[in-house]
């Protein structure tokens, strides 16, 4: 069944860091509507652990911070990008401690000052975090700011499925985003919410691997959406594998933060050898890719099934004050890290690229915007600087707010397309959906994992077009459900990322091929875009 549209000022769908900051920055001027597909806490932002890297301390520089994050990014970053966001970024840090989030502190002659972090690839300490559950703290003081906004509303539990856009057939330019359908879970009702402006902010797609450190919930849905919609899309082949999650077969998703190797953490194999001597300067501390890659290798070398992670040597009171989750996650499973080393894997863990934006994050159809994971901005370019992701989460969702206020878009007149459920019936056949993704998943860790070649992501590439057959005739002769519509975001991402694979015929920051192993020099500052025709 079909609601008659809910009409709002501002649409925003997703409720972590960028979603939140941009609806409270809004919401003065009119009546927004969050949307959210679990509960309003349930993002991934909420999972981050490590911190927002930004420039606070006198020791530290902007310049230091741009040229740590140019040269993770691998020669695909926008200078010009990078150097405003880090700009700005102790401007947005100040409103959020404003907003009430509570960094952690310590001594320092007599006074308390931020206690600064160090992570892969960043040259000085600059990681602002609240213990080793930063997230949990941002998401904690950005929902009781919106709990006390009259003009926010929630909704939780809704899936959104579709952007509902303006264009005719044959009339693609004067395309605009007008709206979006929703699956709302308690009702199983699809509901139409319609305003001028959408953001989407909506996170990454870790889930689209068998093994990651995201939340279920990070299932591409923002940049299958935008695709569909005819938005572009860009640079998907730059997937960040976090070197360090737990490796323990009832442990699911759980991060070892880079900020224990930050803290002196060293990664050893099951022989008790440091591997990272030799492979890059900075050693266990050197950015993702090379740790994650150093990790996958060693691992196939040995024929080990995990890598350990040892931070032993620090007193144990340290350890247990500066790392309580991962301390006690840890105990829960048997580890106690102050006596014995953590058993890790590299998983799936940030989408570097996504919806292709300006520098206010207005993406290429009118009315949508894209913040945070989603959006592909230019700052992160083939490889994330760790801790960067929020920083560029909050400085871009201030910009769309201030560009959004400033450029009101223009409401849409007329006549809407309709949801049509057609002559669906309830799926009976659940089996074959899950099993999909599973197929699905595995296919993705095996095909176009940390390392890559041209006859693998071909592979994919069939297999997934193949599932994507299947998903098409399910979504069109049943009624939808959740699974089915993240399966079938997964599936489009899934294309998005092996295709771009495809098209980067050379190697470069987290994309590794063994076809074409070294970076070309005429590909820098290329981005990979793909345009839905
Ligand atoms: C971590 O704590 O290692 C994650 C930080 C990040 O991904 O930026």
């Amino acid at each position: 069944m079909v609601d008659s549209p809910k009409q709002f000022d501002f649409l925003v769908l997703g409720s972590g860091i960028a979603g939140l900051t941009f609806a409270l920055k809004v919401a003065h001027t009119g009546s927004v509507a969050i949307i959210t597909k679990k509960s309003r806490a349930e993002s991934n932002t909420n999972y981050a652990q490590g911190g927002i890297a930004a420039v606070t301390s006198e020791e530290d520089s902007f310049e230091s911070h741009v040229r740590d994050t140019l040269a993770a990014g691998g020669g695909l970053c926008n200078e010009e990008v990078v150097r405003g966001i880090i700009e700005e970024g102790p401007a947005r840090i100040e409103e959020l401690i404003q907003l009430g989030m509570k960094f952690s502190e310590r001594e320092s002659h007599g006074h308390r000052e931020l206690d600064l972090g160090r992570e892969g690839g960043h040259s000085k300490r600059r990681i602002l975090h609240s213990k080793d559950v930063t997230g949990r703290e941002i998401e904690r003081a950005l929902l009781a700011a919106i709990g006390a906004h009259k003009n926010i509303t929630v909704l939780e539990n809704h899936l959104a499925i579709d952007l509902i856009t303006t264009a005719k057939p044959g009339q693609a330019q004067h395309n605009r985003c007008a709206g979006v359908y929703a699956l709302n879970n308690q009702t199983g009702q699809i509901e139409t919410f319609t305003a001028p402006g959408i953001t989407l902010a909506t996170g990454g797609c870790g889930k689209v691997y068998l093994y990651t450190s995201n939340p279920d919930i990070a299932t591409g849905d923002g940049v299958a959406m935008a695709y569909r919609a005819g938005a572009t899309i860009a640079n998907m082949e730059f997937i960040q594998f976090h070197p360090t999650c737990l490796y323990h077969p009832e442990a699911k998703s759980f991060l070892i933060s880079e900020a224990v190797r930050g803290e002196g953490g060293e990664l050893l194999n099951l022989r008790g050898q440091r591997f990272m001597e030799g492979v890059h300067p900075l050693k266990s501390l050197a950015p993702r890719d090379v740790v994650a890659r150093a990790i996958d290798r060693e691992m196939k070398r040995s024929g080990d099934d995990h890598a350990l992670l040892d931070i032993t040597h620090k007193p144990a009171r340290f350890l247990m004050d500066r790392f309580p989750n991962i301390y006690q996650t840890c105990l829960r499973y048997g580890i106690d890290i102050t006596k014995e080393p953590i058993p890790v894997v590299p998983a799936a863990h940030y989408q570097c690229g996504g919806v292709r934006v300006s520098e206010h994050g207005e993406t290429d159809l009118a009315g949508l915007y894209a913040i945070g994971e989603v959006a592909c901005t230019g700052l992160h370019g083939a490889n994330r600087l760790a801790s960067n992701s929020l920083l560029e989460a909050l400085v871009y969702a201030h910009r769309a707010a201030e560009h959004v206020l400033n450029h009101p878009p223009e409401s849409t007149t007329g006549e809407l397309h309709k949801w049509h459920s057609g002559s669906a019936t309830n799926p009976d056949e659940m089996v074959v959906v899950a099993h999909n993704w599973d197929e699905l998943r595995r296919l993705m860790w095996n095909y176009v994992g940390v390392v890559r070649t041209d006859k693998r992501l071909k592979r994919a590439l069939t297999r997934i077009q193949n599932l994507q057959e299947e998903i098409q005739a399910y979504y069109w002769d049943f009624n939808v459900t959740s699974d089915l519509l993240e399966l079938r975001n997964l599936a489009t991402v899934a294309e998005l990322i092996v295709r771009s694979a495809l098209e980067r015929r050379e190697s470069r920051g987290l994309h590794y091929t063994m076809d074409h192993p070294e970076p070309v020099d005429s590909l820098a500052q290329q981005d990979t875009l793909i345009h839905r025709n």
